[in-house]
């Protein structure tokens, strides 16, 4: 089969995008599958990217797509429309049918909903979740809002729109004050923390909804959760079998406020993943059975990450899920499978096998 491998992309999780696809495009069988790699710039244009092996968190340097004038045009009917390459110049060259897309995309434009559309729209199978439930699991507030509907033990929020800031910043002020501070400001539509801050007093409020407003013009504000920050890793098929991992655990050692974009990716030394994280035992049923049933509210397919808070209590509550997790060998989600006995190859084979059924 033909496995087209998506990566880059237009949103601020660009480079994240270029390293975790490192990983996947260097773990498919190639005695399976034939592959193609396709770069997608900051612009949208989609190209084949041969340097894929150079992409690394490289703080100097982090990994781009860059527009080389050619062009890869998607199949956009579903009449098995073959995928073709446009060079400079103007020749065209079929690559082939694309039997399974591998969207390896983080955040608007790719883990949305959008990309999957036009999967659907061609009919051609993909890796991981659909178009709903991308779009739900990007937008944090609708993602809480579908936690809340379906009796999942999530934290309360807040939702400030750029409208809302601007009309009335007082009675913004005011819901965020109930929240009790400290507070975290998250655009509502990012990923890997791009834009989001703690806030510990009103004063400090309005530098960080500045922040998240540059990201997107809808702001999610939860109140600061005590207590353990435990992830899961979910592998299945909807209306099929679905598994829970192992989970792993988020420490961070330095003086780094919250597992912000520098901890998870540039500052390694600021963050501990212990997997499988030391819990009792009762503990992590609870949170793999509030992994599996938000992968079954949301209408989950192949993967997602389930983030949450287990508090000093032994309560645990879902902070989030994202639909196309980090996906570095050293990321949380495959270390949690490989904890759990699936090795990197075979989950990325196992994706592209649930999305072929
Ligand atoms: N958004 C990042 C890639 C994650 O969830 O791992
Ligand atoms: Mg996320």
């Amino acid at each position: 089969p033909l496995v087209a491998v998506l990566f880059g992309g237009r949103s601020s999780e660009h480079s994240v995008s270029c390293v975790t696809a490192a990983g996947v495009l260097g773990a498919i069988d190639r005695e399976s599958f034939r592959v193609v790699p396709i770069g997608i710039t900051r612009n949208g244009t989609w190209r084949i990217v041969e340097n894929w092996q150079d992409f690394r968190f490289d703080p100097e340097n982090m990994p781009e797509v860059s527009d080389n004038g050619t062009r890869v045009l998607p199949p956009i009917s579903a009449e098995g429309d073959s995928l073709r390459e446009i060079t400079a110049d103007g020749a065209v060259r079929e690559l082939g049918v694309v039997d399974v897309f591998f969207p390896v995309l983080h955040g608007p434009f790719g883990e949305d909903g959008t990309l999957q559309g036009l999967f659907e729209l061609s009919s051609t199978p993909y890796v991981g979740p659909g178009v709903f439930a991308s779009a739900a699991s990007m937008d944090k507030h609708f993602m809480k809002g579908v936690l809340a509907q379906t009796g999942i033990p999530s934290c309360p929020w807040e939702l400030v729109t750029e409208r809302q800031w601007h009309e009335d910043p007082s009675e913004v002020l005011g819901r965020v004050e109930a929240l009790g501070f400290p507070v975290f400001v998250k655009p509502a539509r990012a990923g890997s923390s791009m834009g989001v801050s703690k806030v510990t007093t009103a004063a400090g409020l309005d530098v960080a909804v500045k922040e998240a407003l540059a990201h997107d013009t809808k702001l999610v504000v939860e109140p600061m959760v005590v207590g353990r920050e435990i992830e899961c890793g979910v592998l299945g098929e909807l209306g099929g079998e679905v598994r829970a991992s192992v989970p792993g655990e988020i420490t961070l050692v330095g003086d780094r406020d919250f597992y912000d974009f520098e901890a998870k990716y540039l500052d390694l030394e600021s963050v501990q993943l212990s997997c499988p994280a030391d819990l009792p035992p009762e503990v992590v049923e609870k949170v793999q059975d509030l992994a599996v049933r938000t992968f079954e509210a949301f209408d989950c397919t192949g993967l997602a990450r389930v983030d949450t808070f287990v508090t000093p209590a032994g309560e645990v509550v879902v902070n989030e899920l994202n639909t196309l997790p980090g996906f570095t060998p050293s990321s949380m989600y495959p270390v949690m499978w490989q904890k759990t006995g699936v090795e990197y190859p075979e989950l990325v084979r196992t994706l592209i096998e649930i999305a072929l059924r």
